[in-house]
């Protein structure tokens, strides 16, 4: 008999770059990225059950759907597919990462899922089996089942590891309310539209420079190296965006950047105790929501508790 409860954790992720190419025709761009994995995780316990049933605590859990649209749903479903097995769960998500915040907590809460049903179910699927699962369930599913840091290209589902040196200190600023993934890069695209497209990179690329800082463990050139494609978009939609990211260079961040697609926003510290400091000072200005503190990189989705 194997476990009849398995608990999985599965971090939060922050685009360290993304770089956005033109809207491809099936809707999607390709991306150049470095995602980062944060300690800030979502706890899938999944149990035994007749069918596959979900139930939410904790942060924003009344914005997330409980049927099929729920990614950790499609993730047992897509997993009890494959596997041929006819078999049901209970999965509870404890979330800790802002819905729709641009971190990727729904592709954490699939890639937890992942992971908790093959262990309920004991599919043992290989890790390359559950990476193509997660590719389909969404772009940013794989990096949440990998975790660290890793180059990710195609729609982001590509990954490549990225070598690392030492821990970074983050604080992550959240907004009131959350913003449409699609409806940012369809922003992005307006504006470049706009412009002639003159801004588009054909193949977009990581910049170099951001790579040897994450090497050398180099906080201060990591920080001035942050670039994301799709923050200008993301300001538009939530003007209120550039007062906190100017909130957090005033403060001495060492680089301030909107996570993905937004609206949440990181700023580099120094430090453990520079990142206390930030945090104060952006609770002190009003200029966001709830404010955490966490550091990277961090694991990707795996067993805490059977
Ligand atoms: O893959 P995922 O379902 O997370 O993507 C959500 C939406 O984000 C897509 O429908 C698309 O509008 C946009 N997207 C994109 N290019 C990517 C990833 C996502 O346009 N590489």
């Amino acid at each position: 008999m194997g476990p009849s409860r398995v608990t999985v954790r599965a971090p939060a992720k922050v685009n360290l770059a993304l770089a956005v190419g033109p809207r491809r025709p099936d809707g999607y761009h390709d991306l150049a990225t470095v995602f980062h994995a944060l300690s800030l995780y979502e706890e899938v316990v999944a149990t035994t059950a007749d069918d596959v049933v979900v139930t939410v605590e904790g942060l924003g859990a009344e914005l997330v759907p409980l049927d099929d649209d729920n990614l950790a749903v499609r993730a047992a479903h897509a997993l009890a597919a494959y596997a041929g097995v006819d078999a049901g769960v209970h999965l509870h998500l404890r979330k800790s990462i802002p819905v729709a915040g641009g971190m990727a907590g729904g592709s954490a809460d699939a890639a937890a899922a992942l992971v908790a049903c093959d262990a309920l179910w004991h599919t043992g699927l290989g890790r390359g089996e559950l990476e193509t699962l997660a590719a389909r369930l969404g772009s940013d599913v794989p990096f949440a089942l990998h975790g660290g840091t890793a180059v990710g290209t195609g729609r982001g589902e590509r990954l490549t590891p990225a070598l690392v040196s030492g821990t970074y200190h983050w604080v992550v600023a959240v907004a009131d309310g959350g913003l449409s993934t699609p409806d940012v890069y369809g922003e992005l695209d307006r504006m470049r539209d706009r412009d002639g497209g003159s801004v588009d990179p054909d193949c977009p690329a990581v910049p170099p420079r951001l790579l040897a800082a994450l090497r050398a463990g180099d906080a201060e050139a990591l920080g001035s190296t942050l670039a994301n494609d799709l923050q200008d978009a993301a300001c538009r939609l939530r003007p209120g965006l550039r007062d906190t990211l100017e909130a957090g260079s005033d403060l001495g961040a060492l680089g301030a950047l909107v996570s993905g697609s937004g609206p949440s926003c990181v700023f580099l510290a120094r430090d453990a105790e520079h990142a206390l400091d930030l945090a104060l000072g952006l609770a002190t200005a009003e200029v966001c929501g709830d404010i955490h503190r966490a550091t990277g990189p961090a694991p990707g989705a795996r067993v805490v508790a059977a």
